[in-house]
């Protein structure tokens, strides 16, 4: 049908981002501190309340959902809730059910998340040296995400890596981690690292690498041919000549995507966040706990909130603060 929510700039939103949990079972260094404080359990939505809320929007349009953390696969019997929300796939309601993962529990999850009508999955991986990603994630085991990755093949799902470009990090892996995408069919997409979350000790200036000169790179070695298609998300696709295979680049400091944006996204305590690098926000879990029989207040909700949608963020190193720009954590808006 016809999108029913449009935000002040004439621009219809389709895609929603849920975070159904800030909890993760790593902490990557641009992400969350190694003492990162948790939510306290009784401020998280139910599953329950996350299928009715989640179900409100598609029955304003929204056509794809997300589903992001922290990591997603760590909520306790978030299957239910995949289930729940494959139903609307089945009715047509929704177009794609998906979800951003760091891939540590997809070789358990895999078959089932198939099984509830998941086609595709993205896997944030940013290097394939065992070592620097046990640096990266402050302990992550890369065998295990790869076992999780080959898991998510032989269930049938579609594969795109996510790889934050960090300056002095992985820039030496650049066209390796081409080729191993490519030998398995994978898309990969560079990420600009973005200044949230605490900093700790973290320098997000001097870890950043700017995608535009991951593209530069990737040409010099590389025909690539720039592809129209969007997937609904903020990233530019190429596709490199010579292997086939689709490259992504999201680029929010060097190249502003925010005329086409297309999404809202939902905290896992039914905040919604407007912008990812903005404050506008409207409290949904209210209006969903005082009225359990009725969702005309919560409908009526979403859509004020939507009236707040911001024409587009404003994230610029220059202006940096000490403790980071936005102070908020990726892992609670769901990135
Ligand atoms: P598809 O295009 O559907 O594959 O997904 P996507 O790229 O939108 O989703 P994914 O979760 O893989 O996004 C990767 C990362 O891109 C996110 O975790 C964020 O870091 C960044 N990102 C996604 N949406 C936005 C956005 O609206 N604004 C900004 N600044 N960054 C975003
Ligand atoms: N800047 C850019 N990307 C980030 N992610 C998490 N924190 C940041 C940040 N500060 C990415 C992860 C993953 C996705 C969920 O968000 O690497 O790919
Ligand atoms: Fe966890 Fe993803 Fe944050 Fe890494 S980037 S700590 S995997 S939520």
């Amino acid at each position: 049908g016809e999108p029913k929510l449009i935000d002040p700039f004439a621009r219809a939103i389709t895609y929603l981002r849920v975070s159904v949990t800030d909890r993760c079972d790593f902490r990557c260094v641009y992400c969350m501190a190694e003492n990162m404080t948790f939510l306290p359990k009784r401020d998280l939505l139910t599953l329950e309340e996350l299928d009715r809320l989640c179900s409100a929007f598609v029955g304003l349009g929204v056509r794809k959902l997300r589903i992001t953390g922290g990591e997603p696969l760590v909520r306790r019997d978030i299957l239910t809730f995949f289930r729940a929300m494959g139903r609307h796939l089945e009715t047509g309601a929704l177009d794609e059910l998906t979800l951003t993962t760091n891939g540590s529990q997809l070789e358990r999850f895999a078959a089932d998340l198939a099984a509830a009508g998941v086609r595709r999955v993205n896997v944030s991986l940013d290097t394939l040296d065992a070592d620097k990603f046990a640096r990266v994630t402050r302990w992550g085991k890369l065998t295990q995400v790869l076992r999780g990755i080959d898991a998510a093949q032989a269930a049938g799902l579609r594969v795109k890596i996510n790889t934050v470009a960090l300056k002095g990090f992985n820039e030496d892996e650049l066209f390796p981690l081409v080729d191993w995408c490519a030998a398995r069919d994978m898309d990969l997409t560079f990420i600009e690292v973005m200044p949230m979350g605490d900093l700790g000790n973290e320098d997000r200036v001097g870890q950043y690498w700017s995608v535009r000169d991951v593209r530069a790179r990737l040409e010099e070695h590389f025909t690539t041919l720039d592809l129209a298609e969007r997937s609904g998300g903020p990233a530019r696709y190429v596709r490199i000549e010579e292997t086939g295979q689709k490259i992504g680049f999201i680029t929010p400091l060097s190249h502003n995507f925010c005329e086409s944006c297309n999404r809202v996204r939902l905290t896992c305590t039914g905040e919604l966040f407007m912008c990812l690098g903005q404050e506008d926000r409207a409290d949904l879990r209210a209006p969903l706990r005082a009225h359990p029989e009725d969702d005309a207040p919560l409908v009526s909700a979403i859509r004020a909130a939507i009236g707040l949608k911001p024409k587009g963020h404003d994230f610029d190193y220059s202006r940096q603060r000490p403790d980071g720009q936005v102070s908020r954590h990726m892992s609670h808006t769901g990135g």
